[in-house]
């Protein structure tokens, strides 16, 4: 009697548990169903608030500055490159206009030979300007026309200078000045286009102007590229863009003038590397061919009981 009970209750048990098991089984997939969705949900809220985070709208837009809008300049791509008619009119526009406030003291004339003008072309523009040199045999200073091998001229002799002539701002040096600022050309670009009235219930201060672009929103330098205000040699329309364009692609090559010849060394490695890791693949599977395809087989013996140890003779 008891022993029967016994046998039922363990048959009982045992179909319990073949049943959960069942229902286990079916309910380990809809478990990882629900951990891959999981995942996809975590990892996708991760991005969208990653995004949001990235492009929102605060109330501290005003101080840190309107984020630029993505603008296509061809040197931004992985292997676009300057546009040199484009650098040659920025200079144009940085000589006749920012050259009056700014400095690019990390520019020689010789740089621009074969960049953007020729030989000829830079020692007549470095000619125009007057430079200090000597002393002579008599031991005075004197002044000669620019060579190529002197810097671009700056604007004041020194800091006071710059900052007695701009009300007390100090228009900062040019040359890495794409490096400088965070959204590089984008953030340039916007804030040379970008001067406007300031909305309603912000109130600038005599001298300064309103740019939602810059950090803060107001900047000392005032709005001065216009329509027309170069005119190109090359017939270029010079709209207030275009002019802006043209001297952001030029301060964009002060700051990386190695740009070009970096990335076309980058395609280079890129082909040359990748060859090299297809050729050590190929050598790869030669190497392990022999142990890749091998096959190891066992035959037994026809009655192996029989021939005791004289196994695999045959
Ligand atoms: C009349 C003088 C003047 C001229 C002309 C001028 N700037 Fe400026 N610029 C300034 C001053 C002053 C500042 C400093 C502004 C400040 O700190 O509020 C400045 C600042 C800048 C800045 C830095 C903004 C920042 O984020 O700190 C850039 C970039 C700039 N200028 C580009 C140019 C370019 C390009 C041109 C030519 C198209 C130009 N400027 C012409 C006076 C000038």
């Amino acid at each position: 009697m008891f022993s029967r009970n016994a046998f039922n209750t363990f048959r009982q048990a045992s179909q319990n548990a073949a049943k959960r098991f069942s229902t286990q089984a079916g309910s380990a997939k809809t478990y990882n169903a629900m951990m891959g969705v999981s995942a996809a949900v975590a990892i996708g809220s991760g991005a969208s608030l990653y995004y949001l985070n990235k492009n929102s709208a605060h109330a501290n837009m005003e101080a840190e500055g309107l984020h630029p809008a993505n603008h296509p300049f061809p040197q931004k791509s992985l292997f676009g490159t300057f546009d040199h008619a484009s650098i040659r009119r920025g200079f144009l526009v940085f000589k006749e206009v920012c050259a009056a406030c700014h400095s690019l003291d990390l520019v020689h004339w010789r740089n621009l030979v074969d960049v953007a003008y020729t030989e000829e072309e830079v020692r007549e523009m470095a000619a125009e300007y007057q430079y200090t040199d000597g002393p002579d045999d008599e031991g005075q200073m004197f002044e000669r026309p620019g060579k190529l091998t002197d810097p671009i001229p700056r604007p004041y002799p020194n800091e006071e200078a710059a900052r007695a002539a701009n009300a007390g701002a100090l228009p900062p040096d040019l040359s890495l000045i794409t490096k400088a600022r965070h959204g590089g050309v984008d953030y340039i670009y916007s804030l040379l286009t970008g001067y406007c009235d300031p909305p309603a219930g912000v109130e600038i201060r005599e001298g300064l102007n309103y740019n939602p672009y810059f950090p803060g929103g107001a900047i000392a330098m005032a709005q001065n590229i216009f329509d027309g205000v170069v005119e190109f040699d090359d017939g270029t329309p010079n709209t207030a863009s275009q002019i802006t364009k043209d001297v952001v692609t030029f301060l964009n090559w002060t700051a990386e003038p190695e740009l070009d010849d970096r990335k076309k060394i980058g395609v280079k490695a890129l082909l040359l590397f990748s060859s090299l890791t297809l050729i050590a693949l190929w050598i790869k599977r030669n190497r392990w061919q022999t142990l890749k395809t091998r096959k190891i087989a066992f035959n037994s013996p026809k009655n192996w009981e029989n021939k005791g140890s004289k196994i695999n003779k045959n």
